[in-house]
């Protein structure tokens, strides 16, 4: 069975958090080869003592998790990264999850001209293809937050055509988009700087910040959606509630508040 070295993975990540210019994130860093799923990591390492800002980072998983328990395929060339989440602002952790994929959003523009839309709640998409998911796990002990693992899939350096057939149609990757390798190292840096920053923001109370460019990345509010959940809810879109639920006016007039749930009218789902 495939054992990761702890040493090495520290080794590796040292160099990245050298040059990190953050408060929070990359108070460790490491960084594996391969790793069932980066989220179990750095929940384990939570265990063993490490604290806020750890992100552990990983080549390739061999059990990525998506949301509602689907696989994820990461392959080499990826970024497949976990980073640990002790907000103490109560607010914060309704909307780690729009703050990871807003980070990946503004980095992809800003460091690579790349247009995306967020789908709700938090896939990161290309011209409708699904480029990146995100997926915050909280953990308690008994009723008190232990900490929230925040997980980023964002595929990067490998083409479309290494997907599953059943993916093709509706995931991407920068390689594929842009037609060249990216340079992966600094992308990273760039993520996990613009992270720190959002997350300083919202904890020093930002949320409104935090919500105009969620509105703005997302193409949701406004429109007319069909979400499936335990149920089908079908409705307008109106805003973010204070609990970071989707607030949907359905058909017959009442409001209710979303928390999980996928869109099925629009296309890069999964
Ligand atoms: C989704 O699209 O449903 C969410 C995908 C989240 C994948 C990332 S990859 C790093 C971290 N480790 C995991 O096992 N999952 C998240």
């Amino acid at each position: 069975m495939f054992k990761p070295s702890f040493n090495e993975a520290f080794v590796r990540g040292s160099k990245l958090k050298k040059l990190l210019k953050t408060k929070f994130v990359g108070s460790n860093i490491f960084w594996f080869e391969k790793v069932s799923s980066t989220n179990d990591v750095a929940y384990f390492l939570l265990k063993k003592g490490f604290k806020e800002g750890l992100v552990v980072l990983a080549d390739t998983q061999t059990q990525g998790r998506g949301r509602k328990g689907k696989n994820f395929f990461s392959p080499k060339g990826g970024l497949w990264l976990s980073i640990i989440f002790s907000p103490r602002n109560p607010e914060t952790i309704y909307f780690i999850q729009y703050l990871l994929c807003i980070a990946v959003s503004l980095v992809l523009k800003e460091f690579l001209g790349v247009k995306t839309a967020i789908k709700w709640p938090n896939d990161v998409l290309i011209e409708e293809k699904k480029v990146c998911g995100v997926l915050v796990e909280n953990k308690f002990s008994g009723n008190i937050l232990e900490a929230a693992i925040g997980g980023i899939g964002l595929n990067i350096n490998f083409p479309v055509e290494s997907f599953p057939h059943i993916l093709r149609k509706t995931a991407t990757t920068l390689y594929s988009e842009l037609k060249h390798e990216i340079d992966f190292f600094n992308l990273c840096k760039k993520l996990l700087e613009k992270i720190d920053s959002l997350y300083f923001s919202l904890e020093k109370g930002g949320k409104d910040k935090l919500l105009k460019l969620y509105r703005e990345l997302s193409p949701v509010f406004g429109r007319k959606v069909k979400i499936r959940n335990r149920e089908v809810i079908e409705g307008l879109a109106l805003t973010l509630s204070p609990k970071g639920g989707l607030l949907i006016k359905k058909l017959n007039g009442e409001v209710v508040e979303v928390f999980e749930g996928s869109i099925v009218n629009g296309k890069g789902q999964n």
